[in-house]
């Protein structure tokens, strides 16, 4: 079972941070899952459009720019990092989930990735977007076979084999309030990974391990780790 870090080692750092992802990094954890939005035409790691729950800055992110944004205390004095700054960190090292919140120019999205996999070790089997806008995800499986899809939803999808179909998806990515043993025999069937969020507790854990789920995304990813170590 692979252990990803939800917005990096986001329950003991400051979430979507280099330091969450410095944290992450070093519990050699198989992915990493952050959040991006689109901002004065830059990508921003952040999973809020409203700035007050995560940095110094209030109001919406869109109405700022990126001087102002990066000038914003993202928590232990780190600042809200770009798309490009956590590609060159986790490069080379273990799965990127990116998933996108607001994005919108995807030639945006894809020159930075590109720019990425050319100056750095990051290579496109290791980028697996995610959304809960299936729009856009449709949209980048047109325009980028190469990079893989996870299907993520937020409810339990009566018709999820439709969409992961649709999608070419590698991946469903469920809530772990919805998981059970024939979501997970049913997508095993279709040839589809199964990554569970979020799942801190080690009942949860125990618990997704006995499912055969593929993976999970932690908060906690050292203890996850430990943890299944010794199961
Ligand atoms: O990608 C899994 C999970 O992160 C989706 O929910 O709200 O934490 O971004 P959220
Ligand atoms: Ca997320």
């Amino acid at each position: 079972m692979l252990i990803f870090a939800h917005r990096g080692a986001s329950g003991v750092e400051p979430e979507n941070t280099l330091r969450s992802i410095r944290t992450a990094l070093a519990a050699e954890v198989d992915g990493i899952e952050i959040d991006i939005h689109e901002v004065d035409g830059k990508l921003f790691v952040i999973h809020d459009r409203w700035l007050h729950r995560t940095t110094s800055g209030h109001g919406q992110i869109f109405n700022y720019d990126y001087q102002y944004l990066r000038s914003l205390d993202a928590g232990d004095g780190e600042v809200i990092p770009t798309l490009d700054e956590v590609l060159k960190l986790i490069a080379g090292k273990c799965t990127i989930n990116i998933e996108l919140k607001a994005v919108k120019n995807l030639t945006l999205l894809f020159s930075c990735i590109d720019d990425a996999i050319k100056t750095t070790e990051l290579l496109s089997k290791d980028v697996l977007f995610s959304s809960f806008n299936h729009r856009l995800l449709h949209a980048i499986h047109q325009q980028r076979s190469d990079f893989a899809i996870g299907a993520l939803t937020a409810c339990y999808p009566l018709d999820y084999a439709k969409f992961a179909e649709q999608l070419n998806a590698y991946s469903v990515h469920l809530d772990v309030d919805f998981i059970s043993e024939h979501f997970v025999a049913d997508a095993h069937k279709r040839g589809l990974k199964v990554f569970v969020y979020t799942v801190d507790e080690l009942e949860d854990i125990n618990a997704m391990k006995h499912l055969g789920v593929d993976g999970i995304f932690s908060n906690y990813p050292t203890k996850a780790k430990s943890h299944i170590a010794h199961l």
